[in-house]
């Protein structure tokens, strides 16, 4: 809902995008919008196509909408309410966040057990999602939090560097044709860091192919002197910038203009079930899926 971080102006300027009460998350005016402000996206997140995808040779039908399922599909695990399994104090403060999602949710095999730890550095926010399953199944989970360093007004002519040297090719439904496009000499070239810009389109809604170092991502907002590292060990980075909230009266919405945010969704590649050649986002009984994501501020 909130992630205050201290500034060169020494204060603090909240960072992320929420509603005003925990409450207002249950409500249909918010669940209707699908905007999943702070959420815990899956079991799939981003597009799966074809209506489902083959696991074993057998074909797994899933929820969708003429064809596609968006983030897990509707009433999905960003809807429900968590158990809070863990909590502690002290110089890394941390909550973790627990539920069980049964076989046949959304279509999905595998009863599966999905933990969500967020934890509080000296400087960051870090999230860990780990799940188990018994049966095989797919999972591809991330948080799909709303990032604007200054708190207010846009993020277009924000510093933005993505360590990434090729984007997914999409359709015009945003599922990846399977072929990846090199970004050099493009609008989505991002590679050094370069004011954020929205000329010829209607804001970022891209995956992103991350490269092996470290740093995956930096945003920066020269008023509030905040800058923002994304460490992931995920393979994509979706970054996605809403035109605006709609009618949804966010925290503070009165304060936003045009491109309000942004989202760095560290995951596995959209729709990899249906493409053999993306990495795999199989998960079987045994195994421990793991996604880590660091958000960490400095002001400059
Ligand atoms: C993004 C997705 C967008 C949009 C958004 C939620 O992750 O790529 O197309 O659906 O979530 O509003």
């Amino acid at each position: 809902m909130r992630l205050e971080v201290p500034n060169r102006h020494g204060n603090l300027t909240d960072v992320v995008i929420g509603m005003p009460t925990a409450e207002d998350y249950t409500k249909a005016t918010y669940q209707n919008y699908n905007f999943y402000l702070g959420a815990t996206i899956g079991r799939y997140a981003g597009r799966i196509s074809k209506g489902g995808f083959h696991l074993n040779n057998q074909f797994i039908s899933i929820t969708n909408h003429e064809g596609v399922q968006l983030h897990g599909g509707v009433n999905s695990i960003d809807k429900i309410l968590w158990d809070v399994e863990d909590q502690g104090g002290g110089a890394h403060p941390f909550v973790i966040f627990s539920i069980e999602d049964k076989a046949g949710s959304n279509g999905y095999p595998g009863n599966i057990k999905l933990k969500a730890k967020y934890e509080l550095t000296e400087n960051a926010i870090k999230i860990t999602y780990t799940a188990k399953t018994d049966a095989p199944t797919v999972l591809n989970v991330t948080n799909h939090v709303y990032f604007n360093l200054k708190g207010r007004g846009s993020t277009e002519g924000n510093e933005l560097y993505i360590n990434a040297n090729h984007v997914l090719q999409v359709d015009e439904r945003l599922v990846p044709t399977g072929k990846l496009i090199d970004v050099h000499h493009t609008p989505l070239d991002y590679t050094t860091e370069i004011p954020l810009h929205f000329e010829g389109h209607y804001g970022l809604d891209t995956p992103f192919v991350l490269e092996a170092e470290k740093l995956k991502a930096s945003l920066y907002n020269a008023e509030s002197g905040i800058q923002m590292k994304v460490f992931t060990n995920q393979p994509a980075l979706v970054v996605f910038t809403p035109q605006d909230f709609s009618e949804l009266k966010v925290r503070n919405h009165e304060t936003f203009n045009r491109f309000p945010a942004i989202c760095f969704e560290c995951q596995n590649f959209p729709d990899a079930p249906n493409h053999p050649h993306f990495p795999s986002s199989v998960l079987l009984p045994g195994e421990t899926y793991r996604n880590e994501i660091a958000y960490q501020f400095d002001v400059k």
